[in-house]
């Protein structure tokens, strides 16, 4: 891997080191080599979005004639926003980021640069009040969540311990999990799984939503999350980080390599939203969000098949179809 190293960066943690997943992972990620600051994530995976239109046309059909911006958090390049400022003229479209404005994208569409900090729970850069004052907020967040680093841990006779990882991505049992992360391993996942081994602790992602339905919904607005997820009852057993890399599922090492990512606890994320003083309007699987309205497929031959292959893939089972939808906010909007 090319080395992104600058003088003064802190001397990066040698392939032997042991550390939490927790630290291991917001390095991997944030720091001068981590993958956000170095990759295109174009060139290592596709989400939803990137498709073709009917994400868009979908979320397109949940934003109420009263909304006056929709804000795009985790933005990516923006290719969401691309399809909404042709679906949504006179609505103003924000996109929010870590990463730099891309290049070319369509001048309807304004740009933010800030950064969610997981470990204190705020924005960086102003947060949503430094992002738009354009009227009704309509905020989404793509695909977003699962990126957000959280710790790894793991369960041996009904203790919860830290899952700690070496530079190589091999792993061992560390200290016990502290009294916060395991009242909440014990309200979303012991209760509806006893026989989980291994989880993540989503408390960093309930937080960061938390932040931006508490901010529409002052506002009169609604927030969407779309993200890969699971429930009380359905908790992967051995946890869900995964790595992709150059178009494929990799091994989960903590280099900056590899996209890491780990599903979400949406009943977690519902709860949240709920105690930030939203009503939850829509929690769904994107296979029946899709499937409910299918758009109108084009006239042309050609045009139909595209639309038709777009559809399978956005609602097939196992990957894009599982995908859960989940809108806060005020009702009357
Ligand atoms: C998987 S991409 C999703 C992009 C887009 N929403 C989509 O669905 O194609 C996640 C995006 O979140 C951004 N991101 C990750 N962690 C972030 C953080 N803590 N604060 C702000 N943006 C972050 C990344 O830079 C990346 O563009």
């Amino acid at each position: 891997m090319v080395s992104h190293r600058r003088p003064g960066d802190p001397p990066r943690p040698g392939p032997r080191t042991w550390r939490p997943w927790r630290s291991a992972w917001l390095d991997a990620a944030y720091s001068p080599t981590g993958f956000w600051s170095t990759q295109q994530p174009g060139g290592h995976f596709s989400t939803a979005v990137r498709a073709g239109p009917l994400v868009a046309q979908a979320v397109a059909a949940l934003v109420p004639a009263s909304v006056g911006v929709v804000v795009d958090v985790g933005a990516g390049d923006a290719r969401l926003l691309a399809h909404l400022a042709d679906l949504l003229p006179g609505v103003a479209l924000v996109g929010v980021d870590r990463r730099v404005r891309p290049e070319g994208l369509d001048p309807r569409v304004g740009w933010f640069r800030d950064h969610f900090d997981v470990e204190r729970e705020r924005w960086t850069n102003g947060g949503p009040d430094a992002w738009s004052s354009a009227g009704t907020p309509f905020l989404v967040a793509h695909e977003w969540l699962d990126d957000l680093p959280v710790p790894v841990v793991g369960r041996r006779a009904g203790t919860w311990h830290e899952v700690e990882v070496d530079g190589r991505g091999h792993e061992r049992p560390g200290a016990a999990v502290g009294a916060e992360d395991r009242a909440w391993l014990a309200d979303w996942w012991e209760s509806g799984s006893p026989e989980v081994v291994r989880a993540e602790v989503g408390r960093a992602r309930d937080a960061a939503w938390a932040v931006l339905v508490r901010w529409a919904v002052a506002r009169g607005g609604r927030a969407l999350a779309v993200d890969y997820g699971h429930l009380a009852t359905q908790r992967p057993v051995e946890g869900s980080l995964l790595a992709y890399g150059r178009g494929r599922q990799r091994a989960p090492v903590p280099d900056g390599s590899v996209n890491l990512t780990a599903a979400v606890a949406v009943d977690a994320l519902v709860r949240a939203g709920e105690d930030a003083g939203a009503e939850t309007l829509l929690l769904e699987r994107q296979s029946a969000v899709l499937g409910r309205h299918p758009e109108p497929a084009p006239a042309d031959p050609l045009g139909a098949l595209v639309r038709r292959s777009e559809q399978a893939a956005l609602t097939a089972p196992g990957r894009w179809g599982d995908l859960w939808w989940l809108l806060q906010g005020a009702r009357a909007s």
